[in-house]
């Protein structure tokens, strides 16, 4: 144990006192007034009970069921320990929470009749957080489409998808909309739409699990319904919730900072056309009602436009964007590609930056500043939460989690001096609260609290990050000073 704090302390007082930048010794009082921070997990990495209760699958289930691996059917086993989980969370001071509503809980064929035993989970969990002072931020979908609707007519692909999730919604609102004030309609349709070809992140994507495999076309009518899906539910909200319920629906864009491989001005260009075609696509629309030009000219025909109609209801329709944001990226010119898709239209190849790898990333805060800063200067300095931000470790590893303290404290600085430097940001959400059913690479988890899966009980033990974020919390500063005398961490 000693041995762990002493390499602890000296760790920290490497990490922070060679830096001689004030951002290294901030509080949470350098905050403004009202600025949220907290935690996330997601319905099918969390809840678990996957056949309890009425739930019918969803695209995860079939994918990682027909993947013969680990699967998401237990996970944390949230279903049944949401009330310990909350309770933990308010042990740590947390002053949000995010999580996600698995869709064919609520309703199993992803349309008609709502499941009585999965709203009552969502009431007593959402109630369970207000009662200890935590707010929900609740996103709709995080990429678990019910089965069906991939089954009848393909999910993404097909327009029937803007009134059947818009009728999800609509339960949402009317049943859980007293309690939930912060809502986003999709998780990262980018990714979603784009990551499945050409990055190589096998997200559960529609590419990932369709029978419609053109990727010259698909990944952008897939975008096209998402965007048309999030505005048709965020209409909804403003006509028949808003005066009643005094809420705020956004959406969120995965985000990499991406900066040229080298100098050359094709790498220069190419990092400009990456940014219109990964950040754009969502973000323009948003605020212009259209794609960046680069886009548009770019892909042509193949691109759906939007019509006077849908533009004008896609225009304005997020009051707040959520920033997921992990790592930064090198991009290259890249003049050929085997594949028609995203990639090749853009003419821009990824790689990865410094020593990161997909699931595993360095220490780059100048990257969320990066994306905090052009995200403002472009897009009319709209509010931001970010609502996904930490770091994997290997699920095996110690609890000391030094590596995840130090990328913590550097993120969370970085949106302080973004803060400063006229960023609306509101909020920071650190990903993910606990170990949960990872699946990019199930042995690299992101939890402040570890979780042993091989244990009946699923037992959750504080890491080091988590005793770190709740001194974090509750003002008490993060210099090294003072952590290296917080009583908690002897703990350890
Ligand atoms: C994919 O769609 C494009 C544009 O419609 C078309 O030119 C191409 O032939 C299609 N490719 C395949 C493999 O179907
Ligand atoms: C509505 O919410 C805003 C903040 O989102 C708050 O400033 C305002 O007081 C609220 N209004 C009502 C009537 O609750
Ligand atoms: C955008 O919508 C908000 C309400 O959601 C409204 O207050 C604001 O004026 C609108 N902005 C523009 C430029 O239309
Ligand atoms: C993209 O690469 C293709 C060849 O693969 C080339 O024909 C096209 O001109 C390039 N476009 C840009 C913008 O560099
Ligand atoms: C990559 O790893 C090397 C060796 O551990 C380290 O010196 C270097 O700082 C790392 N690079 C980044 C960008 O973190
Ligand atoms: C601060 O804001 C200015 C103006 O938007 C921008 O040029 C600069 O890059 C920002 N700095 C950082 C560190 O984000
Ligand atoms: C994770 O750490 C354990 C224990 O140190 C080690 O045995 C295992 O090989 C590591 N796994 C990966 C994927 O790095
Ligand atoms: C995770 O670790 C287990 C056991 O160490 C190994 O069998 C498996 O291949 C690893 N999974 C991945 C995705 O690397
Ligand atoms: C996890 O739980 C199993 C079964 O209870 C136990 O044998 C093992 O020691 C635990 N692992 C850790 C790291 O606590
Ligand atoms: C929170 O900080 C106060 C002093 O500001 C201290 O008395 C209290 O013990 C701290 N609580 C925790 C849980 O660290």
């Amino acid at each position: 144990m000693e041995h762990i704090l002493f390499l602890f302390t000296i760790f920290l007082s490497f990490a922070f006192s060679t830096r001689c930048n004030d951002v290294y010794t901030y509080s949470k009082k350098d905050f403004p007034e009202g600025f949220v921070f907290g935690s996330a997990v997601s319905a099918y990495q969390w809840e678990g009970a996957a056949d309890e209760d009425e739930r019918k699958p969803s695209i995860w289930d079939t994918i990682f069921h027909s993947r013969k691996g680990p699967t998401g059917d237990v996970a944390c086993d949230g279903y049944h320990k949401y009330k310990e989980d909350v309770r933990l969370m308010y042990d740590m001071g947390l002053d949000a929470f995010r999580l996600s509503i698995s869709w064919s809980r609520l309703i199993p064929s992803g349309r008609g009749p709502v499941n009585p035993k999965g709203l009552r989970f969502y009431k007593n969990l959402l109630d369970e957080l207000k009662s200890h002072g935590i707010e929900p931020h609740v996103t709709l979908y995080h990429d678990d489409l019910p089965q069906t609707l991939e089954d009848e007519y393909g999910g993404w692909f097909d327009r029937k998808i803007i009134d059947d999730f818009t009728a999800f919604a609509d339960v949402c609102f009317r049943e859980f909309g007293n309690t939930v004030k912060f809502w986003s309609t999709i998780n990262e349709p980018n990714m979603l739409a784009f990551g499945g070809s050409g990055l190589g992140i096998k997200l559960p994507t529609p590419q990932t699990n369709s029978y419609r495999g053109n990727s010259s076309t698909n990944q952008y009518i897939a975008l096209h319904n998402m965007l048309l899906t999030h505005a048709s539910t965020a209409s909804l909200y403003k006509k028949k919730y808003k005066d009643k319920q005094n809420g705020s629906v956004g959406i969120t864009c995965f985000t990499y900072w991406m900066v040229p491989f080298t100098s050359s001005k094709e790498d220069e260009m190419a990092t400009q056309r990456a940014k219109d075609f990964f950040l754009g696509s969502v973000l323009h629309p948003l605020v212009f009602g259209d794609y960046p030009g680069s886009v548009k000219r770019i892909v042509g025909k193949r691109l759906p436009s939007f019509s006077k109609e849908e533009s004008d209801l896609v225009k304005n329709s997020s009051d707040f964007i959520g920033v997921i944001h992990y790592t930064i990226m090198y991009i290259a010119h890249l003049t050929s590609s085997t594949d028609q898709d995203f990639v090749s239209d853009m003419n821009a190849s990824l790689i990865p930056f410094g020593n990161s790898t997909l699931v595993k990333y360095d220490v780059l805060p100048w990257g969320l500043e990066g994306v905090l800063a052009y995200i403002k200067e472009n897009y009319g300095n709209p509010p931001v939460y970010i609502l996904e931000n930490g770091q994997s470790s290997n699920h095996s590893s110690s609890l000391n989690d030094v590596g995840r303290v130090e990328y913590l404290h550097a993120y969370i600085g970085a949106v302080l001096n973004s803060v400063r430097n006229g960023s609306d940001t509101r909020g920071y959400f650190q990903w993910s609260f606990m170990d949960l059913f990872e699946f990019l690479d199930p042995n690299y988890t992101y939890g402040l609290y570890y979780v042993n899966f091989s244990d009946p009980e699923l037992k959750r033990s504080p890491k080091t990050s988590a005793l770190w974020y709740s001194a974090f919390l509750n003002g008490t500063t993060s210099s090294s000073h003072e952590l290296k005398n917080s009583g908690s961490f002897s703990a350890l």
